[in-house]
C-alpha cells in the first residue's frame, strides 16, 4: 500500500494521552514520532546542569549553539531515546524537577525559535507524528491532521500518578500532582509566545473516558481513508 508523506500535529495539556496516542499512531502509520516536549526537557536539564540563567541572552545564545539534541527512535515496543550532547538523558529529563523547568524555560523566545527550527528539519524529509503544545498552531500550521486532545484534570492527575509510579519518579500524591498539573497548564497556555491553544482546524478529542486503544482507533481511523491511496 502506497502512503504519501504526512505531517500529523497532536497537540494539548499535560497528561491528556498525547505521547501515548502519538507514539502508537506513528507505528501504525509506520513514520518517526517526536515528542518536542521532550526537547524542551532536554534544554531545560542542559541549563541546570551547567548552571546557565536563561534570562542572560547572551549566555543563553552560546547554549543554544552548543546543545545537540538526537531523538533516535525506537524499536520494536520500547521508547524513543533522547540524546543530549551524546548522552542518553531519556529518564533524567522525566525526573519532576526538569518537568516544572522546562514549562519555566518553554515561555523563552530564543529556546523556542531554535527547537521550532529543529521540529520543521526533522519533518524535511519524512512522514511524522509529533506532539506537544504549539504543533498544530506554529511549528506546522500546514500540518495534514491535526489533533487537541483534552481530558479532565481529575482524570489527568491520575493517570499521571500512575506512570510516575511505574517510573519510579517521586512520591507525589495524586492531589499534589493535580495542582502541578494545573500550575503547569496555566503556565503554558497564557505565556506571551505559543501559548498552548487549539488551532481553528483541530479536531478535538475527549480522552476522559477513552481506552488508549479507543483514542489511537479514532484519530486513525479519521486519519486512514484520506492516505491510503
Ligand atoms: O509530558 P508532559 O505533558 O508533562 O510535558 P511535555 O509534553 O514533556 O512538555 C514539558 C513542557 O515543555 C510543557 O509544560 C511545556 O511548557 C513545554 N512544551 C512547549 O512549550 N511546547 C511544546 N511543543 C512541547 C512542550
Amino acid at each position: 500500500m502506497e502512503i504519501k508523506r504526512i505531517i500529523v500535529a497532536i497537540d494539548g495539556p499535560a497528561s491528556s494521552g498525547k505521547s501515548t496516542t502519538a507514539k502508537r499512531l506513528a507505528k501504525k502509520l509506520n513514520c518517526i514520532y517526536v515528542d518536542s516536549g521532550a526537547m524542551y526537557r532536554a534544554v531545560a536539564l542542559f541549563l541546570l546542569q551547567n548552571k546557565i540563567d536563561f534570562i542572560d541572552k547572551k549566555l543563553l545564545r552560546k547554549a543554544l549553539s552548543e546543545i545537540n539534541i538526537e531523538i533516535v527512535p525506537s524499536k520494536g515496543q520500547g521508547e524513543n531515546k533522547i540524546i543530549l550532547n551524546g548522552v542518553d538523558v531519556s529518564k533524567m529529563i522525566r525526573e519532576p524537577e526538569i518537568t516544572d523547568y522546562s514549562s519555566t524555560i518553554a515561555t523563552e523566545s530564543l529556546i523556542r525559535q531554535r527547537m521550532v527550527e529543529l521540529q520543521r528539519k526533522m519533518a524535511e524529509t519524512q512522514s511524522i507524528v509529533m506532539d506537544g503544545r504549539d504543533i498544530g498552531t506554529v511549528v506546522f500550521p500546514q500540518a495534514d491532521f491535526k489533533f487537541f486532545l483534552v481530558a479532565s484534570i481529575d482524570e489527568r492527575a491520575r493517570r499521571r500518578w500512575q506512570e510516575n509510579q511505574q517510573k519510579g519518579l517521586g512520591t507525589k500524591t495524586p492531589d499534589e500532582i493535580k495542582h502541578e498539573l494545573a500550575f503547569r497548564d496555566k503556565r503554558d497556555s497564557t505565556r506571551k509566545i505559543a501559548p498552548l491553544k487549539k488551532a481553528k482546524d483541530a479536531i478535538e478529542i475527549d480522552t476522559t473516558n477513552l481506552s488508549i486503544q479507543q483514542q489511537v482507533d479514532e484519530i486513525f481511523g479519521i486519519i486512514k481513508d484520506e492516505i491510503f491511496l
